[in-house]
């Protein structure tokens, strides 16, 4: 059976994509992927907000977050922290073998701009990596102020990771002035996983030209010589970039500031529910996420037995990530959902809560 994911990402596909995925094979040296691989940065690039490069890597979106610390990192990062991937990213950092310093906030707690000026002020940091959505808190930080700080510290690269936020809301990399911004495709763009997009300013590329220790493979100067020939440095997952051409399609069909209004639709109506069941939200109500549902089981449901229960009738749900398992749970709200679809895991666990009591 499968089981409805509403765990917050991989989510579900739309058979759209899955079909998109079935076209038949090309080869990457080809003219049909330069066409392919035109439109879809094309479209990004629209779907974004920016005139910059946007990049196409064959990966998770850890193996860029790993690739823009390679690339940008020269004299020191400091890596902003406030959950478990903003953590993980600092670690990624020191085992590049680069130098860092992590700032941290309680999970639960976004990313402040008055942390942000703190930090930046010593001089030295050439560089800063902070996550827009942190998908274990269910915490949105407030990137706009943020953005507006790192406008008086225009040599230090500002990496930023949209992994479960890009597409549900308005995120103009260009206006923030964002140098390196980073997304998988298994959460918000409700893709299968296996495909990670990127962007690089001007300056990220200058600052990776002369950059010793990029690699290979996420090397951002291949990148940019590459996408010049609408390419790739080496083979890429053609059928997941098959799949985003559709998913763009469907985006621009649905329009953007529609798919915008329905996430933050959705986010209102998962919030309520939670809220009106006697669960509390994790992070404060202003900073919560507008793709994820963060709450804290202050009615101690067994929800090991709850997630347990769900699977058996086909819905997969999370019970909290990290040190927060089993103390939080988060319904995702991302991708191409509707309030029908929430409805059905709300009317199942309806159900199941008086068994578990
Ligand atoms: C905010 C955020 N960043 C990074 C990652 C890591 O992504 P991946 O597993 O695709 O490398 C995740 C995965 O859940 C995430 O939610």
């Amino acid at each position: 059976m499968h089981k409805k994911l509403f765990i917050p990402g991989p989510v579900e596909v739309h058979p759209d994509i899955l079909a998109a995925m079935a076209t038949p094979m090309i080869g990457h040296r080809m003219k049909e992927y330069a066409e392919l691989h035109g439109r879809v940065t094309s479209g990004l690039k629209k779907l974004l907000f920016t005139e910059g490069k946007v990049f196409l890597a064959t990966s998770s979106a850890f193996g860029v977050m790993e690739g823009a610390i390679r690339n940008l990192v020269g004299k020191r990062c400091v890596n902003f922290c406030n959950g478990a991937f903003s953590d993980k990213w600092h670690d990624v950092t020191l085992r590049c073998g680069k130098q860092a310093d992590a700032v941290r906030f309680d999970w639960g707690k976004p990313v402040t701009p008055e942390a942000v000026e703190q930090a930046l002020a010593t001089g030295k940091y050439d560089c800063m990596t902070m996550i827009h959505n942190e998908t274990s808190t269910g915490v949105m930080s407030p990137l706009t102020e943020i953005s507006e700080v790192m406008r008086k510290f225009p040599d230090v690269m500002f990496i930023v990771d949209t992994v479960s936020s890009m597409s549900a809301l308005k995120v103009p990399v260009d206006e923030l002035g964002i140098d390196s911004c980073i997304f998988g495709v298994q959460k918000a763009f409700a893709l299968p996983p296996g495909l990670a997009v990127f962007t690089a300013s001007e300056k990220a590329l200058r600052r990776a030209a002369g950059m010793e220790g990029r690699g290979y493979y996420f090397d951002f100067v291949e990148f940019a010589a590459n996408d010049a020939k609408d390419n790739t440095p080496s083979t890429p997952c053609i059928s997941l970039i098959y799949a985003m051409d559709r998913q763009l399609e469907r985006i621009f069909a649905e329009g953007l500031e529609a798919r915008w209004a329905r996430h933050a639709d959705l986010a209102d109506y998962v919030r309520d529910w939670v809220t009106s069941r006697g669960f509390e939200l994790f992070p404060e109500a202003r900073y919560c996420s507008q793709t994820l549902t963060c709450s804290r089981n202050v009615r101690k449901i067994d929800l090991a037995a709850l997630k347990k229960r769900l699977g058996e009738v086909g819905f997969a749900f999370d019970d909290g990530y990290g040190k927060i398992k089993g103390q939080t749970f988060r319904i995702a709200h991302m991708g191409d959902m509707g309030r029908a679809d929430l409805d059905e895991l709300f009317n199942a666990i309806t159900t199941i809560m008086p068994e578990l009591a």
